[in-house]
């Protein structure tokens, strides 16, 4: 029988042997994981970047009480403002020595409103809101809502606020 000279006989892709196609194969499966290395080394930290505001937001909104040292408490006619979770907050001492607390954020278009001590009223600098500090009842000026008031309770030393 002739033996087919014509016949092409299949050659190794990366050359003679099949040594050099390991080596090659081999380098390039670690330039992969070195590549797939890098990438998450990289995209790890910016994801942990943009996801921890979002999660500390989350946590923060759950937040339905908190406790202020007796000493926080503001001076007759005045007001202290601070972070119920993560909403500004206004415990007001009105002149004749009641305490009001009402979430700080205008309910326009939410800018954080002030107490103002002279009028004692609220007031939001952005659009000239103004709210009844004893009640949070909007009174003139475009906010469509009051805003929303907490409670507020005096045990063991410490002023106790929270939601109504
Ligand atoms: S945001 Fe307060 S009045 Fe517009």
């Amino acid at each position: 029988m002739k033996k087919d000279s014509n016949k092409v006989k299949p050659e190794k892709a990366d050359g003679p042997g099949g040594a050099t196609m390991g080596r090659r194969g081999f380098v390039k499966a670690g330039i992969g994981a070195m590549s797939v290395c890098y990438v998450g080394a990289v995209a790890y930290p910016v994801y942990r970047y943009l996801a921890a505001p979002a999660k500390r937001a989350e946590e923060t909104a759950k937040i339905s009480q908190i406790a202020l040292p007796m000493d926080k408490l503001p001076p007759a006619g005045t007001a202290l403002t601070f972070m119920f979770g993560s909403r500004p907050a206004l415990l007001i001492h009105l002149a004749d020595g009641t305490k009001v607390c009402l979430d700080a954020v205008c309910t326009h278009l939410g800018c954080t409103v002030k107490f103002e001590t002279d009028l004692q009223r609220i007031h939001c600098a952005c659009h000239g809101g103004v709210y009844d500090a004893r009640t949070g009842k909007n009174v003139s000026g475009p906010p469509p809502k009051p805003l929303k008031p907490y409670k507020v309770e005096f045990a063991n030393g410490q002023i106790n606020i929270s939601r109504a």
